[in-house]
């Protein structure tokens, strides 16, 4: 249990101060009790990321989703609205939608057609009561929709909310928003998906995601577009991760792809890489952008989504197609690396020879607040506020 793993000495030990502090210990990665924990303390009382909306574009379509470990649907309604449902049929449980449909009028249980409307109610229940007997004496259809679940959009990004009482997504969003107001999110053109499916823990792609002290050595062609030394920090309530103040697009060989239309100087240069609790990572660059989610699927597993966006129409023409095809496979490329490596401290957290990590007090401050908000919201103490030195 999460008590037995985060005792009050690693939580203390993950509360000092960077130079000082004392990394999650391995069973925190390992335990699947701890990972239930995280689930019911850390993913359900948040707004967790689900898909994006790009992938389910018109009225009527379907498209299902896991977050961390709950089957979800999303469905676009007739009005144009994305709802989320857990995708099971309130008759005998069976999961309902196992791949994403486009143009549906309702949602049709393959067991016994008990047929739902993309708003949840339950429509029809053939031959329920008997053969042409479609009701049943006390049985009341209302009360047997689908389990709607809170569900929000965030510049095209789908958020659900298990427990219903997180503030509102858009309060949760607004640092966000603030900080890129620069950047004109109506101009994104989704342009293409990835998925990963990774033998890790799922804290662990997000803090290998949170710094670029890994880059020379994990990443050596990354390094020469946008190199260790010139990365910095983001360390803010609202959100944490990395940036470069020094993103080549011509290096990184996409240099006549548009860029953002109200960026200032240095922002026509700078990448930046937030992360949003609970499981969205985002990468903002002058010329894309890109979601990055993880959920888990067991203590030791996790499935990783990128979904790429460039900017504007005039991004998406096939004279550009090779451009944008490279920024996808550099990506590509790059997560294959990062894989390599937190596939291996995944196998290394079964090591009775690692307990008590450390962080770079220069590169790793976001990874330690990673751990330490972490183990606070896990611990259920409100995490402690105090002044946090800038690595980079
Ligand atoms: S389980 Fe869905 S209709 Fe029976
Ligand atoms: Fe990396």
């Amino acid at each position: 249990m999460s008590d037995e793993v985060l005792t009050p000495s690693i939580v203390d030990g993950l509360n000092a101060p960077v130079d000082q502090a004392i990394c999650l210990p391995n069973e925190a990665y390992t335990s699947d009790d701890f990972l239930q924990r995280e689930r019911e303390q850390v993913f359900d009382p948040q707004w967790a990321f689900a898909a994006v909306g790009s992938r389910l574009p018109r009225r009527g379509d379907v498209f299902p989703v896991n977050v961390a470990g709950r089957p979800l649907v999303l469905t676009r309604d007739r009005d144009g609205s994305i709802n989320a449902f857990h995708n099971v049929c309130r008759h005998r449980g069976l999961k309902l939608v196992e791949e994403g449909k486009r143009g549906c009028a309702t949602l049709v249980c393959p067991y016994h057609a008990w047929t739902y409307a993309l708003s949840g109610e339950l429509k029809k229940t053939p031959h329920f009561g008997g053969p042409d007997c479609h009701d049943m004496e006390g049985f009341d259809r209302s009360q047997y929709g689908l389990m709607s679940v809170r569900c929000d959009v965030w510049n095209d990004l789908v958020f659900v909310n298990l427990s219903g009482d997180a503030p509102p997504l858009a309060e949760v969003m607004a640092p966000m928003g603030e900080h890129w107001a620069n950047y004109d999110f109506s101009q994104l053109r989704h342009a293409a998906s990835a998925t990963f499916h990774v033998d890790t823990n799922w804290k662990l792609a997000i803090e290998n995601f949170l710094e670029s002290y890994h880059l020379p050595w994990t990443h050596p062609e990354l390094n020469e577009f946008s190199e260790m030394s010139a990365h910095f920090s983001l360390l803010e309530p609202g959100f944490l991760g990395q940036g470069s103040r020094d993103y080549d697009s011509t290096v990184a060989g996409h240099p006549d792809l548009p860029l953002f239309p109200d960026l200032n100087e240095p922002q026509s240069r700078t990448a930046e890489y937030p992360y949003v609790g609970p499981n969205l990572m985002m990468g903002m660059h002058p010329s894309y952008f890109f979601v990055f989610s993880i959920q888990p699927d067991g203590s030791g597993r996790s499935v990783e989504q990128f979904e790429f966006y460039f900017v504007g129409d005039a991004a998406m023409t096939e004279e550009l197609s090779g451009q944008r095809e490279r920024v996808i496979e550099a990506w590509r490329n790059i997560n294959d690396e990062d894989i390599t490596m937190i596939e291996g401290m995944q196998r290394g957290r079964h090591s009775p020879g690692y307990q008590h990590g450390r962080f770079s007090p220069y590169h790793e401050t976001t990874t330690h607040e990673f751990q330490r908000r972490l183990a606070n919201r896990m611990a259920m103490h409100d995490v402690p506020t105090r002044a946090v030195a800038g690595g980079g």
